[in-house]
């Protein structure tokens, strides 16, 4: 049975990246793969400390992370895996901190420092990225033109260009009506999140069913 670790990037574990987590988890599943969600904000770890005893020359750990923190288990997970979904929420016009520590422990093992920089990891791992954020789509495209191939240029060297599965316009709080609001609508971020949320969690059930049917 093929399996696919889904990485939540976000610290809530019931609101809108982890809904678009859980739908594309009951893709796979209705493939007929098994998925598995990691909520990353749960594993103690922190970024790249850049020992490079994954590019110690004959070194035992060549070519992987052996850092013995939390991520180590989870790293051990991705290595038997068939596909990988990484997901976050934007914060600050990029991925969120604690996905971007993910994204080095998880790549630069891989990234070979030779001429064209070929990958060594032993799988091209199937990828997906899941982003969800405030914007609108328009703004998103006027404001983060090339954010998201440079996220994605790690994954994209060491396994495959990943598919990209977005919500925008996102519901964040419980009650706008308790928190300083003045440049999101709240009758719109309803709207948003009853007529178009449904769609979003829709493509990634269906990016879940084709990462295992294709
Ligand atoms: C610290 C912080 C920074 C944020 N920065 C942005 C941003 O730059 N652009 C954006 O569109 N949304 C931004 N947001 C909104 C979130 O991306 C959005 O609400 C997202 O869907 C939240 O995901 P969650 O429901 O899984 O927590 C930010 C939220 C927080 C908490």
């Amino acid at each position: 049975m093929k399996k696919v670790i889904i990485a939540n990037g976000s610290p809530r574990k019931n609101q809108n990246t982890a809904k678009m987590c859980e739908s594309f988890a009951n893709g796979v599943k209705e493939a007929g793969g098994e998925a598995e969600i990691i909520n990353l904000y749960d594993v103690d770890f922190k970024g790249c400390r850049s020992c490079f005893a994954c590019k110690l020359k004959d070194g035992k750990n060549f070519g992987r992370c052996s850092y013995p923190d939390g991520l180590a288990p989870v790293l051990d997970k991705i290595s038997y895996a068939d596909g990988l979904v990484v997901a976050s929420p934007i914060y600050c016009s990029d991925v969120t901190g604690v996905t971007r520590c993910f994204i080095e422990r998880l790549t630069f093992p891989f990234f070979e420092y030779k001429e064209g920089y070929p990958s060594i990891a032993p799988k091209k791992l199937k990828t997906a990225m899941i982003y969800t954020m405030n914007v609108s789509e328009a703004l998103s495209n006027q404001m983060y033109p090339d954010m998201f191939d440079k996220t994605e240029f790690m994954i994209t060297t060491v396994f495959e260009k990943p598919v990209r599965i977005f919500a925008y316009d996102t519901y964040q709080f419980s009650d706008y009506d308790k928190y300083v609001v003045e440049t999101f609508d709240k009758n719109k971020k309803l709207k948003s999140r009853e007529e178009q949320f449904p769609n979003d969690l829709l493509k990634a059930f269906e990016a879940g069913k084709n990462m295992i049917n294709s």
